[in-house]
């Protein structure tokens, strides 16, 4: 694809009503290849900003069907480096605000203006191998390896960062992160909202909050088509995500491809231990929207969303497919994340030391420790050939970026513009 065709076809993710020339002055859209870098500035926020006020005007899309089946782990965290992760050897360890690094923080969450799409160029050490032709930026080596049918078994890792062009807050962005815009409920730390053991004492942040990120209220983004599109091509081997918005399956991704690593509002469960008594989604949302707190018809306790809190096993789905699933993959594309909550964040190094492993996200996330552990974009280590590859920037314009590779935008667009028709939605309004 040349950059006009490119341009052509950001020109339509940005609305269907602008020319070439048009998107090119109005969106601000510039497309500059060199040797080391290939960048793309496409302003899709205008468009962004219409399909947020339609995702809160319209209800679009739920998860009516979801299937979650939470069943509790035990409780040992990983340690690093730690190879295995199976059923029974970890548990949700969120990385709370006490223990969170400022360093770590400030690595994993991007504030202020998002920077624009940068595909990471290292300079690699002089002997050391690379998956990616030199010639070639890596997100073009990873579409050249889709098309010539090395990734058949394309595994997605998501996190908050794919739902921020909803209108869905991520967790730790400075300044707009959830984890910043708690103050009302005084918590002692952010994290508390999602903790079990605060739960139990006071539900009521945790209740307020599921009102306002109750799931059909947003729109799937340009990420979700993304994935879906890998789906429809065959090629989607299974979409991880922490997410509890459910876009994935707005988006119309088969719920057998998905995981929902951190549970979903699907189902809810009283939190009494003897008692566990099941309750539906729809009596749920109905004491949720008009403020009552959920308690349970026989034993009074608490009924809670089957949402992962921090302090409880993740949902069995996760472990059962975890060790087929990567083992058998040969492309890792991680979105959205900062890859901060344990195990989730640890599973990127359960696929083969020569899978290609690609982070699309607005900071460097997950990066080495040690030789084998985490993602090792300058190839440091050289335990395995250089394998990852960085695009800095909006998941949706990657995703943009990454279609055009791969000749698939025009499938991309369409994708996204029959979703907002069969919603009834209006791309002008
Ligand atoms: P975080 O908020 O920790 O990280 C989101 C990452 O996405 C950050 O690195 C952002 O810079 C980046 N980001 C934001 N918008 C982006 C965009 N449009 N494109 C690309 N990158 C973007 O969210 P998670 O990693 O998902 O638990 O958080 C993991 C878990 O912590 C969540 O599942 C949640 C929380 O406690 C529960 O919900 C129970």
């Amino acid at each position: 694809m040349n950059q006009d065709e490119a341009i052509a076809g950001l020109a339509q993710l940005l609305g269907e009503s602008l020319t070439l020339d048009e998107t090119r002055a109005s969106a601000s859209v510039s497309i500059e290849t060199t040797t080391e870098i290939h960048v793309i500035h496409a302003a899709l926020k205008q468009d962004d900003a219409e399909a947020k006020d339609i995702s809160r005007d319209d209800k679009v899309g739920g998860c009516d069907d979801l299937d979650a089946d939470t069943a509790a782990a035990a409780v040992v965290p990983p340690s690093p480096g730690s190879d295995d992760i199976s059923d029974g050897e970890v548990s949700y360890t969120g990385s709370s605000s006490s223990s969170d690094s400022d360093d770590d923080l400030a690595q994993a969450a991007w504030s202020g203006t998002p920077p624009p799409l940068q595909v990471y160029a290292p300079l690699l050490p002089a002997g050391v191998t690379s998956l990616f032709s030199a010639s070639n930026s890596s997100l073009e080596a990873i579409a050249d390896m889709v098309i010539a049918g090395k990734a058949k078994h394309v595994i997605v890792m998501a996190g908050a960062g794919i739902s921020t062009d909803a209108g869905i807050p991520d967790f730790r962005s400075p300044g707009t992160g959830l984890y910043d815009n708690l103050q009302q409920f005084n918590l002692p730390h952010p994290e508390a909202i999602f903790s079990i053991d605060y739960f139990r004492r006071n539900p009521k942040p945790f209740y307020v909050l599921a009102k306002e990120l109750y799931p059909g209220q947003y729109m799937p983004t340009q990420s979700h088509f993304f994935v879906k599109l890998l789906a429809q091509k065959g090629l989607l081997l299974r979409h991880y995500t922490q997410n509890i918005d459910c876009l994935e399956r707005a988006a119309g991704i088969d719920p057998e491809l998905i995981v929902e690593a951190h549970g979903s509002f699907h189902t809810a469960h009283c939190i009494g231990r003897k008692c566990r008594q099941e309750y539906s989604q729809a009596w749920v949302k109905e004491h949720i929207f008009r403020d009552a707190t959920p308690r349970c018809d026989s034993c009074d306790s608490l009924v809670k969303p089957d949402i992962t809190f921090f302090g409880e096993g993740l949902p069995s789905r996760f472990f059962e497919l975890l060790s087929e699933d990567f083992a058998k993959c040969d492309l890792l594309i991680v979105m959205g994340t900062s890859l901060l909550v344990q195990p989730f964040a640890s599973i990127i190094d359960q696929v083969g030391p020569h899978v290609p492993r690609l982070l699309i996200n607005r900071m460097r996330v997950g990066e080495s420790k040690a030789p084998g552990v985490g993602f090792d974009f300058d190839g440091r280590y050289r335990k395995t050939p250089h394998r990852d590859a960085f695009v800095a920037g909006d998941s949706d314009e990657a995703c943009a970026l990454l279609a055009s590779h791969l000749g698939w935008l025009d499938e991309l667009v369409e994708l996204r513009t029959s979703h907002i028709s069969n919603q009834g939605l209006d791309l002008a309004k």
